[in-house]
């Protein structure tokens, strides 16, 4: 995979937990991202390396630097480390952009469906951007937030609304917010099934629909679609962290395997709960990953002897081989496991 040093041009404070990094795009060979896609980060924090994803702000041929936007996790290294620490001028280690959580050019569409909760603003927002300004849909924002003090790109959206009133309305949840008006646009508490149905009768379909936010808004969605007979074809999601269900790892118990990394065997013992790769990067092997959610592929490892179970997919991957496992999502089941890293 490429990877590129990034220089940090601007820091903008978004909210009081959240900052978007607009990186400066390379002299010579500028880096193409489409909107929706991902630039994925790299940072020795304390002695270890740590990897993570972050979708891209900007938008490819409107904004003129490369944008991220991190809001703090808390208790998580990277995200408060990137609020805290990082400062124009820093150079930092990136992977090529990668995702496909992208808009899918389809005639037949009449609308785009935009559903996000927090930061999961970031891909939709890069996405409106290009639709509005490249396109001529009718695009919907479903944004749920706590407060309106904690609504990321507040004024940017407000703008964009302004100048494309003819096609773009926002619709807006707060679920812990006392002051403000609650009218037609504007909603107290979470998005909920009863505003997924009418939005969905009242737009024009065929529609897609681009979902970030948490597994239940994506469970609202695919209901009211199929209980108004609408496909769920057009449906796309991008999670921002893998989903554990502990009914799927009652058959999984610590277990020693061997991994075979860069030509060395290296004997590690897999908790129950933890992945290989979480293991492995606990042991201090630094292993090839990026997004950790079973969609990227970068830490496919082939399994040589013994089975291992993968937990957490959102989609199935019918591009792997029987042999092949993404080792974030994989579990050992048998106590010979042993895999190859190539
Ligand atoms: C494709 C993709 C795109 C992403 N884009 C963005 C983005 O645009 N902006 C952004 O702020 N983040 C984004 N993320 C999430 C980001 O990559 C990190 O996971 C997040 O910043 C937490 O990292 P950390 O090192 O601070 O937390 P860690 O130290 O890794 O985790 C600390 C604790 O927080 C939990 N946790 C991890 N991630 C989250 C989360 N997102 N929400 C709540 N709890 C969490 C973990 O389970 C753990 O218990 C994206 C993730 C993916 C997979
Ligand atoms: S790190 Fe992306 S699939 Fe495992």
């Amino acid at each position: 995979m490429k990877s590129y040093t990034l220089k940090v041009q601007e820091i903008r404070t978004e909210t009081d937990d959240t900052v978007t990094l607009c990186f400066k795009q390379p002299g010579l060979k500028k880096i193409k991202y489409l909107a929706g896609q991902y630039l994925t980060l790299q940072f020795r924090i304390s002695g270890r390396r740590y990897i993570r994803p972050y979708s891209f702000s900007s938008t490819p041929l409107i904004d003129s630097t490369l944008d991220v936007t991190i809001k703090r996790v808390p208790g998580g290294v990277v995200s408060n480390y990137i609020n805290d620490t990082v400062k124009v001028d820093d150079v930092i280690e990136v992977q090529e952009p990668l995702g496909d959580f992208v808009f899918k050019s389809d005639e037949s569409i009449r609308s785009v469906i935009f559903w996000g909760v927090g930061s999961g603003i970031t891909p939709l927002f890069s996405m409106i951007k290009d639709l509005l300004v490249n396109n001529s849909l009718n695009i919907h924002l479903v944004y749920g937030n706590k407060s309106n003090s904690s609504v990321i790109f507040k004024e940017k959206l407000e703008e964009l609304k302004m100048t494309y009133s003819d096609r773009f309305q926002v619709h807006s949840f707060y679920s812990k917010e006392e002051f403000f008006i609650e009218d037609s646009h504007n909603y107290r508490g979470r998005i909920n099934a009863d505003f997924v149905e009418k939005l969905l009768q009242d737009i024009q379909s065929p529609s897609q629909h681009f979902i970030c936010g948490p597994i239940g808004l994506k469970n609202t969605i695919k209901e009211s679609l199929t209980k108004l007979g609408q496909s769920l074809d057009n449906v796309f999601s991008e999670d921002f962290e893998i989903v554990k269900n502990p009914e799927d790892f009652k058959d999984i118990y610590n277990r020693e395997i061997l991994l075979n990394f860069q030509g060395f065997d290296n004997k590690i013992t897999i908790n129950k709960g933890n992945s290989i790769l979480e293991e492995a990067l606990e042991t201090g092997i630094e292993l090839p990953y990026s997004c950790q959610t079973g969609n990227c592929s970068t830490c496919k490892g082939i399994v040589l002897s013994g089975e291992l179970k993968m937990i957490g997919l959102e989609k199935p991957r019918t591009d792997l081989a029987n042999n092949e496992y993404l080792l974030c999502c994989s579990y050992p089941l048998t106590d010979n496991v042993s895999i190859k890293i190539q």
